[in-house]
């Protein structure tokens, strides 16, 4: 039996050599408990930083640590002698866990004393700018927000209506019957077949009016909605409408407050014609140009060489519109007008595309500073 023999005479006797050093070792491992944990309290009290008191820590406790170290030797130890060996490794882990805690403790406060010592606060120091830029308006608000100015400043009242209105206020009050062809010329968004999607701020105009008796000077700000989509058209834009009735209103009433909101909107020699034109509510009816600020009304590209640029509808309020609302138009006459503020904001900032008012590229928009 060679076997038995290699095992009787070689590796028997090699075994409990290896197990008597391992003994030996292990006692030694004993005495190292008491060693490394002295040497860990020593280390970690003396530790000037947190920095260097979590390098002491990782020294120890770190996965690569003394302590993990033994922990992991567990398996080597025999059976018998390993829940007394664990039972102090662990120990041994959660006394030095609670040292470092105190000791990280007592190092931040006093690295916060060191802190507080050294900084002073110069009160007379310019403060750090902020570098994101702030929120801006964005331009049709811009401009909306201006129009209002301009025309409150003339005495106008806001008045705002539904964004949801019935025909009968979009519409037929509007002089414009079911089948007159001026609905073709707005396409609606009906969500019924009573109500829709306003398609112009004129509608304020006959709210209003039921309300109240001339005089009047009312400004209707707010959106309207056209299933229309290209470069100068969006389905939804801002309009701004203007009613003014009382006794004896003429268009040159009109022309000269048309002039005063041209000058201060675009430049001071800013001037206004009126060309005529068709709309159902008011008769005679006007598209209103303004001298183009770009060329000075000489002619360029954004005029098309013409010196002018329209920018709305207006006219005298027509006698059935006043009547619709019971207003005597034999006692008062009023005008009317009617602007895109997207319009407006394209003309004022020379925009070719409706599409950047939209989009909201904050790359554009930061743009419009005060
Ligand atoms: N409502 C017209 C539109 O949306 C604009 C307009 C034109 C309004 C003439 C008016 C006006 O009050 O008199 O195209």
């Amino acid at each position: 039996m060679r076997e038995n023999r290699w095992y009787r005479e070689i590796c028997r006797p090699m075994h409990v050599v290896h197990r008597a050093l391992f003994f030996i070792k292990q006692g030694e491992s004993m005495n190292d408990l008491t060693q490394l944990q002295e040497r860990a309290i020593e280390e970690a009290k003396a530790a000037q930083s947190s920095r260097a008191l979590y390098e002491i820590k990782m020294k120890y406790l770190g996965r690569t640590g003394e302590v993990t170290a033994l922990l992991k030797r567990m398996k080597e130890i025999p059976a018998e002698e390993r829940p007394a060996y664990g039972k102090q490794v662990n120990a041994l882990r959660v006394a030095l866990e609670e040292l470092f805690a105190s000791c990280e403790e007592a190092v931040k406060e006093k690295e916060l004393a060191f802190r507080i010592s050294q900084e002073k606060v110069d009160v007379t120091m310019p403060g750090k700018r902020v570098r994101k830029q702030k929120g801006t308006l964005h331009p049709v608000t811009r401009v909306k927000n201006q129009l209002i100015d301009i025309f409150a400043g003339m005495g106008f009242e806001i008045f705002e209506g539904p964004e949801i209105e019935s025909e009968y206020y979009n519409f037929t009050a509007l002089n414009t019957p079911a089948d007159h062809p001026a609905r073709d010329m707005q396409d609606t968004f009906y969500v019924t077949d009573e109500f829709l999607l306003r398609t112009q701020t004129s509608a304020g105009q006959i709210r209003l009016m039921e309300k109240k008796q001339p005089p009047i000077k009312m400004l209707s700000p707010g959106r309207v909605f056209r299933s229309d989509d290209d470069a100068t058209h969006s389905p939804m834009f801002h309009q701004m409408e203007g009613l003014v009735v009382d006794k004896n209103i003429t268009l040159c009433d009109l022309q000269g407050m048309l002039d005063e909101f041209a000058r201060v909107m675009f430049s001071e020699t800013s001037k206004t014609r009126l060309r005529p034109s068709y709309f159902p509510f008011t008769e005679p009816s006007v598209e209103v140009d303004v001298s183009c600020a770009a060329c000075g009304g000489k002619g360029c590209s954004l005029c098309k060489g013409t010196g002018w640029i329209e920018v709305l509808g207006a006219g005298m309020v027509n006698r059935r519109v006043l009547e619709n609302c019971g207003v005597d138009p034999d006692e008062y006459s009023g005008f009317a007008f009617g602007m895109g503020v997207e319009r407006i904001a394209m003309l004022k900032y020379g925009m070719n595309n409706i599409k950047l008012l939209t989009e909201n590229d904050t790359r554009f928009l930061e743009q419009f500073k005060d």
